[in-house]
């Protein structure tokens, strides 16, 4: 796919309205709605900043968590989960779609950016129409979560086409949602002239350089719980990569179907051949392909269980892996020495556990003193190396958890296909 598309640097903004697609989906606290961290905020703010002070009027919007937006689809849903259909009321669904208000978001946007943000209470609404209307240059407004419309996840044309009656111009910076083919990610620019933000435009550089120009040896670190979500990543990083170093809960399924005994560990049995066939994928291709040899493991799933370390292919019939070994660590960390380019996705162990974090951790180390071009794909990876605190030693932490996982797979994003080209 060709990622060489137009940025806001690439078109005039000054004086236009410019609809923005942000992501702004914002983890919060589940009990009081606090945002409980504001990076994709602060990560939006470049192209946000460079924007008004061209003078341009900025019509931001984005959508939070995933609201059901039909009520009928809403009470079959609770019904589905076991709730009484009597009590699902009409009152109940509005107060869950409150829950995800974006307000919340424009207050902390506004703090951030020291200047008032209008906030919308509809997406494309007359509260959203008339604010739009009246927004002058240098103006900041955000809408109201986007997945409140119906037509949003259905990339309906007649929304895309109302969103951009707003505007003049669309920017997309919202890298974590690229993947999403919706109104307001892709179907919009099929009414506008339509351009990435800086962070996109970052986000693409600096993960596109590493996928098709990296500097060498490329190393590539896949952990997460289960092969099926990395079928396609560990495929195409079989075709750039010079080494793949497997852990996380994903290598047991690697071991059993090299004849391992693997306990009561994650097991995906219809997987078994696709890894003996990337087994053989690496042979072929001559890429080093890495798995643990040891495996801390334990009796079962909790944050207090006594630790073991046991041979990753003779794990105890009573116990599960929930850590890379001591070995394995110092296998895979001589790996990332002397490494041009490591592209880091997924955890190695249970890292949210401190008795099973020592491999996560070691790894996150390990990228943070090996002078490479470091990039870890969001979501878990990069929610460790900030917990752990090598955030600041990466070269690059991705904003996109589920987009960057396909980006790394070769995938076409709809978000960056619509973009002009350069
Ligand atoms: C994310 O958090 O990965 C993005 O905001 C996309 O969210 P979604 O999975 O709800 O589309």
């Amino acid at each position: 796919m060709n990622y060489n598309k137009k940025t806001v640097y690439d078109i005039d903004v000054a004086g236009k309205k410019v609809l923005l697609r942000c992501d702004f989906n914002v983890p919060q606290d589940k009990a009081t709605g606090a945002i409980t961290s504001d990076k994709r905020i602060v990560a939006a703010l470049p192209t946000i900043q460079y924007l008004l002070g061209q003078g341009a009027a900025v019509i931001a919007c984005s959508h939070l968590g995933k609201p059901e937006p039909s009520f009928e689809k809403w009470v079959k849903k609770q019904t589905e989960k076991g709730k009484d259909p009597a009590e699902l009321t009409e009152e109940k669904w509005r107060k869950s779609l409150q829950k995800l208000t974006l307000a919340p978001v424009a207050e902390r946007l506004s703090e951030l950016l020291g200047k008032s943000v209008i906030f919308a209470h509809d997406v494309v609404g007359p509260d959203a129409k008339a604010k739009a209307a009246a927004l002058r240059g240098g103006e900041i407004m955000l809408l109201e979560n986007t997945r409140f419309e119906k037509g949003e996840t259905k990339n309906d044309p007649a929304l895309a086409r109302e969103l951009a009656s707003m505007a003049e111009l669309y920017v997309s910076d919202a890298f974590g949602s690229v993947h999403r083919a919706h109104a307001s990610t892709a179907g919009v620019s099929a009414y506008l002239p339509a351009v990435s933000g800086l962070l996109v435009a970052k986000e693409l550089e600096v993960m596109g350089k590493a996928l098709n120009d990296p500097k060498r040896p490329f190393v590539a670190v896949l952990g997460g719980a289960k092969v099926s979500d990395k079928i396609a990543v560990i495929n195409n990083l079989l075709e750039k990569a010079d080494t793949v170093i497997i852990g996380g809960g994903m290598a047991y399924t690697f071991a059993k179907a090299q004849g391992g005994e693997i306990g009561k560990s994650l097991l995906e049995e219809d997987k078994c051949a696709y890894a003996l066939e990337m087994i053989e994928k690496a042979k072929a291709k001559g890429v080093k392909l890495l798995l643990p040899v040891d495996t801390v493991a334990a009796k079962e799933f909790s944050a207090d269980a006594a630790p073991v370390v046991v041979d990753t292919m003779h794990i105890p019939a009573d116990m599960m892996g929930m850590d890379i070994g001591p070995k394995t660590i110092e296998l895979f960390c001589a790996a990332t020495r002397g490494a041009g380019t490591i592209v880091w996705n997924g955890p190695m162990g249970v890292f949210e556990f401190p008795a099973f974090a020592n491999g996560t951790k070691a790894m996150a180390k390990a990228l943070a003193e090996s002078g490479a071009v470091t990039i870890i794909g969001g979501g878990d990876s990069a929610a460790a190396a900030e917990q752990l605190g090598f955030a600041d030693k990466i070269t690059h932490i991705s904003t996109g958890g589920g987009a960057s996982l396909e980006f790394l797979e070769g995938k076409e994003l709809p978000g960056v296909a619509c973009l002009l080209d350069k």
